[in-house]
């Protein structure tokens, strides 16, 4: 597949840019005056489906499932808070001001300890940019590497909030398969060949390698040695996305791509999940001609990230015990990963399927056959239970049968009510489903696009939603 002209509408999955003459003046006045100006880059934004979750899952009586967001009250709050009193009183000169663009030197050195403990051992404090979140630091590489039409490669389902920056930049998202050991290295090595046969610039590698968002897998050690391989037989560049990967339940972390190749893999990090999210602290590790790069998008982005949070993180890791601080974490988190799997085993209708994460936030689950999880929405939160339908999780618009649970907020009783009053719900559409089977019901039935469907030029890939057939 030819790569489309930058600005074309092809591939991005957009209605096409507003190009050339004027438009002449419309007969009827526009809800929106300015709609002809908005940039091409603009026209496939949209709400994620998590944010459009966002004041259901406020409501007090709602158990929420949806939104991603960390058990912060389990943290010292009063010393922290003590902590950020005293960086404003005693050091209001420094921690008030604007700072370097790349970031604190201080709180640089700290971030290489951090990726000490996945084996990144060779990382200088001077290959370290400090973003604010990883967010930043994904729309930071995407800038620097992708040109509109360019194609990333990404496994099926990926991070909501990659797809909305790689969407942003005008980028082609290729869907890679993965399974119950993540991603799946021959599916990497099929698209790398198909992309070289039909002359597509593939820009990176997007992957989160550690209980992934949404799948809650975690890619297995021969994995890596195989993906990292591909990457050097391929010349591909690699973004490791690692967020949650301090936060196993039952196992040391495990070594990260970026300990195995430190040309090809460029590492992306968070104190979102381990301390605060609020902070907005991340980081990016790169190559140093990568980094300088980096640092220019970042200053004309943002000039330098926020002085007071960095130095927030860095005193934190200096003065708290922030390692105890993770292991109670992840107690924590087990604690609810085990209430929700456990529900699940109890009252799910059969042909539900889904993953058992071992550490991280979030459980990926298949609905029986013929369900959809966003028709079932309204459904749920009628009986007072949210989740994030799968569709948001693909660029392609796939991913129908399947939702995303987290187990990291609520309380396990909250947890397992939740999920009492999800089994509910899917038990009364199975119930609707087979007595309309049997009648033409029209508009009652989702419409599965298949790969057909998708939209011409974009790649939708093998999006191989299947592949968690064998899921528990
Ligand atoms: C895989 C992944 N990457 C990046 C982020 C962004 O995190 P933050 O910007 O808070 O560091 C998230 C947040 O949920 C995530 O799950």
């Amino acid at each position: 597949m030819a790569t489309p002209p930058p600005g074309s509408s092809a591939g991005s999955g957009q209605q096409g840019a507003h190009r050339g003459a004027p438009h002449p003046s419309p007969r009827h006045p526009r809800l929106d005056p300015l709609a002809d100006r908005y940039a091409a880059r603009t026209h496939g934004m949209k709400s994620s489906e998590i944010r459009a979750l966002f004041s259901v899952v406020s409501r007090p009586e709602v158990v929420s499932l949806a939104g991603g967001m960390p058990a912060v009250t389990a943290l010292p709050l009063d010393a922290v808070g003590s902590m950020i009193g005293d960086l404003v009183s005693g050091m209001g000169a420094q921690t008030l001001q604007y700072g370097s663009g790349q970031g604190d030197p201080r709180l640089r050195e700290r971030i290489c300890d951090v990726m000490a403990l996945e084996g990144i051992t060779d990382a200088s404090p001077s290959e370290v940019v400090v973003t604010v979140g990883s967010q930043q630091a994904l729309d930071l590489v995407t800038r620097v590497f992708v040109d509109p039409g360019d194609v990333i490669l990404a496994e099926a389902p990926s991070y909501v909030g990659a797809l909305g920056v790689f969407q942003s930049a005008q980028a082609r998202v290729r869907h890679v398969a993965m399974d119950d050991d993540g991603l799946i290295p021959e599916a990497l090595e099929e698209a790398l060949i198909e992309c070289r046969a039909n002359g597509d610039r593939v820009k990176f590698l997007y992957t989160v390698p550690n209980f992934h968002n949404p799948a809650g897998v975690t890619l297995t050690e021969p994995r890596r040695q195989a993906i990292v391989a591909l990457a050097e037989k391929y010349d591909l560049l690699v973004i490791e996305d690692n967020p949650y990967g301090l936060l196993g339940f039952e196992h040391e972390p495990m070594r990260a791509l970026r300990a195995r190749n430190s040309e090809r893999v460029i590492y992306l990090g968070s104190f979102s999940k381990t301390f605060s999210p609020g902070l907005r602290v991340g980081w990016v590790l790169a190559p140093l001609a990568v980094r300088e790069k980096l640092v220019l998008a970042t200053e004309a982005q943002v000039l330098c990230p926020p002085s007071l949070t960095q130095y927030a993180v860095a005193r934190y890791l200096d003065t708290q015990p922030w390692r105890e601080q993770i292991k109670l974490f992840t107690e924590l988190y087990r604690e609810r990963r085990d209430a929700c799997l456990e529900s699940l085993s109890a009252l799910m209708p059969a042909g539900t399927t889904w993953t058992r994460p071992d550490g991280g936030f979030y459980v990926w689950l298949k609905l029986p056959h013929g369900l959809d999880a966003k028709l079932m929405q309204p459904r749920a939160v009628n009986a007072l239970v949210a989740y994030v339908p799968g569709i948001g999780f693909y660029a392609d618009g796939s991913g129908q049968e399947y939702m995303r649970l987290s187990y990291c907020y609520p309380e396990p009783d909250q947890i397992r009510e939740g999920v009492r009053r999800l089994a509910r719900v899917i038990e009364a559409e199975l119930d609707l489903h087979s007595t309309f089977d049997a009648v033409d019901t029209g508009s009652f039935r989702a419409v599965r696009p298949g790969p057909e469907t998708t939209g011409s030029g974009t790649i939708v890939g093998p999006a191989n939603s299947n592949a968690y057939e064998g899921g528990r």
